[in-house]
């Protein structure tokens, strides 16, 4: 009896899947279906279709699926037959005319509705002209949005939760009051923006946005900016603190501070940025998974939160892996590791560190101060250099350096936290005394050198400045009254030489060059002559190299002349000499 039931009832079901309610045309490209949970459906093959399938009576349908074909025209007729429809997935069909009457009949039934455009689409008429009173989630790409006011679009469709517009030029993100779940994925949101909004779930990916700031989106649970443009992303913790999932992929940040993030975030992808650093007084109490991966991290440093994530990657970053990153390996859940065991070396002496470290308070026949005298070791030179601590104060010193005496401002009876701190390679390291400065020890005989001693008393300072001052000063008068001497000792032999015969003067024989200074039987050697004089010595070695490989002897005198008549021609025998130089040549 039971087994005739469930048989009539099979019977009746295949029926029902048998009896598609298409026409024959259509029957051989689309089937008709029943899901475990009931639901029925009628899909079509992909690339199937060039228009919406004749149904031939109504039939309560729960989903068509008609994606990825080839339809363009949506008439008001199209759904008439299924009017009970409750969800119609049109995605991929690129459609160019979308009548206001469409879902006329659709209104008490419709809740999801998945439409793709061409990019020319530009009114959502058919969406406003009879309610839509069950409408939940509508998703619309590639329409033509740009200026069209979403919120009044949408303002009557009270049980819409899910938004999604994709590709759909807008540029502005709109407030839609009922929406949870908004996605605007590749549109014109450019610039920088303040955001503040009731959507728990927002996806502003792939647009050009190049900054934000996330001000008061008390339902955010989940954010995607991947793709954009950012070099700046803040939050203000207690107005966000229900994010959880943050996507910063494919951007532009060069720094984030995990401070500033919430504990609720679980999620953060950070991967493809600019990242050299991450800084972080705090960081998300609940963060499991991070995503680093492609930045320009070289280094990290040792903290509970890397202990605390089971997803951390750090893939395709500059990573130098050396002795300070070998904590990574320590981590109980392995991270993607992009160093290799051998890719360490983690010999202790590898790292620069401070071996003694006194500080005395001493009393020398001047001053009292402190003398601090320190030993340090830096087997592989990664040292850059050391600083001194001492109350907020900072000063920097050589590697070389090993003592240093703080005078002047070093008090009686009082408490000194004073720091060296080694700046190497990788990281810093810091090494801090106490001191109480009482009782000094005398020593009188103690010598500094003057990279020795800072804070030094400033009186003494200002002497040497006014010093330097008075010297400066001194010289420049000095240069000015020489330069006066000169130009009258010139203006007086120009007044002699008009006056007289022109004076030669006398030259040496072995100079062969410049002509111009001896102007009376001037000779111009060829390499014999020149290394048979013994004045040869004072030649420099570059004329004599290229002189030397010559074998043809240039000899040229130049007669006893007038000085100013030679001073007229002597552009003439530069043009000899370098005659010369090309016949050698
Ligand atoms: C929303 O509904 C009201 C009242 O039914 C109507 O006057 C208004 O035109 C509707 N708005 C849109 C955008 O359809
Ligand atoms: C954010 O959007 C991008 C682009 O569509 C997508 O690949 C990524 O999976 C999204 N991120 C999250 C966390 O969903
Ligand atoms: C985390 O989210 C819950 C609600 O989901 C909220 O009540 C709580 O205040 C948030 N915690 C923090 C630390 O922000
Ligand atoms: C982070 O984003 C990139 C790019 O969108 C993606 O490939 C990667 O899988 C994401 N990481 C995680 C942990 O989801
Ligand atoms: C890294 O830091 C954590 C927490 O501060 C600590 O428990 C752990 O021992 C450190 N790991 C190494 C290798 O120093
Ligand atoms: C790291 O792990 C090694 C062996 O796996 C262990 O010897 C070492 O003590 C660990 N160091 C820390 C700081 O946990
Ligand atoms: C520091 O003090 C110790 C003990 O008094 C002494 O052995 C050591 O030589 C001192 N080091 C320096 C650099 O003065
Ligand atoms: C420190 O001393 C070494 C040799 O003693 C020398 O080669 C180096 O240039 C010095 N460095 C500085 C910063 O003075």
């Amino acid at each position: 009896m039971l087994l005739l039931f469930f048989f009539i009832f099979f019977h009746f079901l295949l029926n029902q899947i048998d009896s598609c309610p298409l026409t024959d045309a259509y029957l051989s490209r689309c089937h008709c279906g029943i899901l475990t949970n009931g639901e029925s459906y009628i899909k079509c093959d992909e690339k199937s279709l060039n228009e919406i399938p004749k149904f031939k009576r109504s039939f309560p349908y729960d989903e068509l699926i008609l994606s990825n074909n080839n339809i363009k025209l949506l008439t008001s007729s199209s759904f008439d037959n299924i009017k009970t429809i409750k969800r119609i997935n049109l995605y991929g069909n690129f459609l160019s005319y979308i009548d206001e009457d469409l879902l006329r009949l659709l209104g008490n039934y419709l809740e999801e509705l998945i439409l793709t455009g061409d990019n020319e689409i530009n009114s959502l008429e058919f969406l406003t002209r009879y309610p839509l009173k069950k409408l939940r989630i509508l998703k619309l790409n590639q329409f033509n949005l740009q200026n069209i006011n979403l919120e009044k679009i949408f303002s009557n469709m009270t049980k819409l939760e899910q938004i999604s517009l994709q590709t759909c030029q807008i540029q502005q993100i709109p407030q839609l009051n009922q929406v949870q779940i908004l996605n605007l994925e590749n549109n014109f949101l450019t610039n920088s923006l303040f955001l503040s909004t009731i959507y728990s779930s927002l996806n502003l990916a792939n647009n050009q946005i190049t900054s934000i700031i996330l001000q008061n989106n008390p339902n955010l649970i989940s954010l995607n900016l991947s793709k954009n443009f950012l070099q700046e992303f803040y939050s203000l913790t207690i107005s966000n603190k229900n994010l959880q999932t943050l996507d910063l992929s494919f951007n532009q940040l060069s720094s984030i501070d995990l401070t500033i993030l919430n504990d609720n975030l679980t999620y953060l992808n950070l991967s493809s940025n600019q990242i050299q650093q991450l800084k972080f007084l705090s960081y998300p109490k609940s963060l499991l998974s991070l995503d680093l991966n492609s930045n320009q991290l070289k280094t990290l440093e040792n903290n509970s939160l890397y202990e605390q994530l089971n997803y951390l990657n750090l893939d395709s970053n500059p990573l130098e892996c050396n002795c300070h990153l070998k904590w990574l390996t320590n981590l109980t859940r392995k991270p993607l590791w992009p160093c290799t065991s051998s890719n360490f070396q983690c010999q202790s002496m590898l790292i620069p560190r401070i071996i003694t470290f006194n500080i005395t308070y001493i009393k020398t026949s001047i001053d009292n101060g402190l003398l601090i005298e320190w030993t340090l070791i830096d087997n592989y030179h990664t040292l850059f250099y050391v600083e001194l601590s001492i109350d907020h104060m900072l000063e920097k010193l050589s590697i070389n350096q090993t003592r240093v005496y703080i005078t002047n401002n070093i008090q009686f009876n009082q408490y000194y936290y004073i720091c060296l701190i080694l700046i190497h390679k990788y990281s810093r390291d810091k090494y801090c005394r106490d001191i109480q400065t009482i009782h000094p020890i005398i020593m009188n005989n103690i010598k500094f050198n003057d990279n020795e001693i800072i804070f030094k008393k400033t009186q003494t300072d200002n002497h040497i400045y006014l010093l330097l001052i008075g010297i400066c000063i001194g010289g420049l008068l000095t240069f000015i009254l020489l330069l006066t001497c000169c130009y009258l000792f010139y203006q007086i032999r120009i007044y002699r030489n008009s006056n007289s015969q022109p004076v030669y003067e006398k030259c040496s024989q072995h100079l062969h060059y410049p002509i111009y200074h001896c102007p009376h039987h001037q000779i111009i050697y060829n390499s014999e002559n020149l290394s048979n004089s013994t004045d040869s010595t004072h030649m420099d070695n570059a004329t004599l190299s290229t002189t030397k490989n010559n074998s043809k002897h240039i000899y040229q005198t130049i007669d006893n002349q007038d000085y100013h008549s030679l001073r007229k021609q002597h552009y003439q025998v530069f043009e000899l000499w370098n005659e010369s130089l090309k016949h050698k040549r």
